[in-house]
């Protein structure tokens, strides 16, 4: 270890555009940057303008030239349809080369947008990769929203080309596809050229002639593409996030910065080398399966392992310990959620029994906030470090966390651990003055964000401007709240706004309530995320009815229920709406969520004293006693 974490930041701060490019070094670019950063592009300006660069290329290809053909790239692991496979360097490169191939024979080129919606198969990894040799934009849409997410998200990226599978496999329960993906080009205004289908041996999708083609024979059939460098500040992908309304945000990552950012990470926080095995149990839907599954440890060199199943019943909670035993697993990464679907299942950790977990070196959380309970007991059962680390779709890669290459310092369950270099993170009040430490306020990083962060909106850099800078000028608002203590630990406490964390995955309120609202006999209602011993947050509806409408009330939550679950998803988790006479609210109408939030997680509703109507607050507390 050469330097210390107080160090590597210091430097760092000293030399921000320095630092940033020795670490680009460690990539092959097909043009050097001008500039480490030019203030003039994007929303807040973009990192090394004027370099040119492959991700893929230096993903795949240059670990194929450097020698390292065969040695493993990528390991899938699924338990739900009882198959492992493997794949080498080259056999990766050679598919994704096919892929890309398979995509360009049918026009897709440089700025293209292609939306993959795919199940946590080889080839939604290989489909990402494909996009990237090509200069294409790809768009990942998580497997748990339903067709009109995903027409809401072909609609705004217009992509030419969707890529899928027939289906995917949840416990218990086969999830056809095809038939959502038709549903959501029939809704969305905005129609795909082309469909490529990965035809899955569980279910077969019907294939429309013309539109929709067998991904592996178009596959089979190529002629593989070389790798097409693009501007650094090109976009690499778009991934939507849920905002603070119906409409998800675009969020765009760039080739250079993404490439630089992910690389330095692998060894500054995971300290994974090229010959060791990196897990990360997320989804390629996600920010943290786009950064650690596919990306960054195919950066590295390393071996990356995919996994299809769950934490627990797939068969069981020892499934995470069969995994690092017989991969050789060093990092896993993952959401609190899982560890304590796991510790619920088996608090003893008895199912560790007779896995050899000695390649296993550390647990990294990041999702919600690990619970100091679950974060101790992980790491007394595993006798691991256990790191929680802090991030963000926006943000690509953690703002905070603990850093193996520095030496780990003392880790307090319950923080996020410290800035990562790159980030100024400061606590800022409600006008934009910076707090003393301790002190608890709006989380925010003085701009500009590092190499890898999102450089603006899909479509709009002023979009992004009015999400993330505008209410304090110079500075990036994170949404989260929290403080910094006397060490330099982060605590994070919560969103600011109306987003909930449901087992690791970032809903909306706003979003559900805009559904609720739009049943006809919805009068008005709301939305909140109550505490879960499991998924950290559950949403729960209270929904004010139409007056007149005197239909069962048992019937019309099972029709809310179900709109959500059709609307938003399964992901959503929604599984409660009860109806109420009326809604707590200040005196200038603003529903009261917090008081409402309070009395679900059984505390004291604790009312502002602008509320006229306190026996709203009883109905509510009534309505939660009912439902039990
Ligand atoms: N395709 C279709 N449906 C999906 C899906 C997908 N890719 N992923 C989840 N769903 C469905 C589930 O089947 C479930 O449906 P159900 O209501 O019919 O049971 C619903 O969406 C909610 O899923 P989930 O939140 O995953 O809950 P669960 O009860 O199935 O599992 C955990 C609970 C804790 C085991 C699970 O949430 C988990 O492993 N979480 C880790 C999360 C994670 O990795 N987050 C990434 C951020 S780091
Ligand atoms: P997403 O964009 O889906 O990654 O969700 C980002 C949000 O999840 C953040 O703004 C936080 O509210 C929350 N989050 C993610 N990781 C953590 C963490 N380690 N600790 C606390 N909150 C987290």
């Amino acid at each position: 270890m050469s330097q210390t974490y107080a160090e590597a930041y210091a430097d760092w701060q000293q030399h921000p555009h320095a630092w940033w490019e020795q670490a680009a070094e460690a990539l092959e670019w097909s043009k050097k940057w001008d500039r480490a950063f030019d203030p003039s592009l994007g929303a807040f300006g973009q990192w090394f303008a004027g370099g040119e660069i492959s991700i893929c290329h230096n993903a795949l290809d240059r670990h194929v030239a450097e020698g390292r053909g065969d040695k493993t790239a990528l390991i899938w692991d699924s338990p739900v349809t009882n198959s492992k496979q493997q794949f080498t360097y080259n056999e990766l490169t050679d598919s994704t080369a096919r892929m890309a191939g398979a995509l360009a024979a049918r026009g897709i080129g440089k700025g293209d947008r292609v939306v993959i919606y795919m199940p946590m198969v080889p080839e939604a990894a290989m489909a990402m990769l494909a996009c990237a040799r090509i200069g294409a934009i790809h768009s990942v849409v998580f497997g748990g929203f339903a067709a009109p997410e995903l027409a809401k998200r072909i609609e705004d990226a217009r992509p030419r080309a969707v890529i899928s599978a027939s289906c995917g496999i949840e416990p218990g329960r086969v999830v056809a596809y095809k038939p959502m993906l038709d549903e959501a080009i029939h809704l969305s205004a905005h129609k795909p050229e082309f469909t490529f289908i990965l035809q899955r041996p569980n279910l077969a999708a019907d294939l429309i002639a013309d539109r929709d083609f067998d991904l592996l024979s178009e596959m089979a059939n190529a002629t593989p593409a070389a790798c097409v460098p693009v501007k650094a500040t090109d976009p690499l992908y778009i991934l939507y996030t849920s905002g603070t309304t119906g409409k998800p945000k675009g969020v765009v990552r760039d080739c250079g910065g993404y490439a630089v950012a992910l690389h330095n990470t692998m060894s500054m926080i995971y300290g994974i080398k090229q010959d060791d095995v990196e897990w990360c149990a997320s989804d390629v839907g996600w920010v943290v399966g786009h950064s650690y599954i596919v990306y960054g440890p195919l950066l590295l060199g390393c071996t990356t392992v995919m996994y299809e199943g769950k934490p627990v019943g797939t068969p069981d909670a020892g499934a995470f310990w069969r995994m690092i035993a017989e991969y050789k697993v060093k990092a896993l990464f993952t959401a609190p959620t899982a560890m304590r679907a796991i510790r619920q299942v088996d608090p003893e950790l008895t199912m560790l029994d007779g896995h050899d977990i000695s390649h296993f070196d550390t647990l990294f959380l990041a999702g919600e906030r690990c619970d100091p309970p679950t974060a101790i007991w992980a790491h007394d059962k595993l006798n691991r470090p256990v790191i929680d680390h802090w991030w963000q779709t926006e943000t690509g890669w953690a703002i905070t966390a603990n850093f193996r290459r520095y030496g780990l310092f003392e880790t307090k369950p319950g923080s996020g651990g410290r800035p990562c270099t790159g980030y100024d993170l400061q606590v800022l009040d409600d006008n934009g003055n910076i707090l003393p430490r301790g002190e608890s306020g709006n989380l925010a990083i003085r701009l500009p964000m590092p190499p890898g962060c999102a450089p603006t909106l899909w479509g709009s850099d002023d979009n992004y401007r009015r999400s993330y800078i505008s209410d304090f000028p110079g500075w990036y608002r994170t949404g989260d709240a929290g403080q910094i203590d006397a060490d330099g630990d982060v605590w994070i406490m919560g969103r600011t706004d109306d987003i909930i964390n449901v087992a690791g995955h970032r809903l909306s309120t706003g979003q559900m309530e805009e559904i609720l609202t739009g049943h006809k006999d919805v009068a008005e209602c709301a939305v909140i995320g109550a505490a879960d011993s499991l998924k950290g947050q559950t949403p729960i509806g209270f929904v004010v009815l139409k007056s007149g409408v005197n239909r069962p009330h048992e019937e019309i939550r099972k029709e809310l229920v179900s709109r959500v679950r059709e609307v938003l998803g399964p992901v959503a988790a929604f599984k409660e709406a009860l109806i109420v006479p009326r809604l707590p609210k200040t005196r200038s109408g603003k529903i009261l969520r917090a008081s409402i939030r309070r009395l679900a997680d059984g505390q004291d509703a604790n009312p502002p004293p602008t509320i006229d109507d306190l026996a709203a607050l009883d109905d509510i507390s009534s309505a939660l006693a009912k439902a039990g």
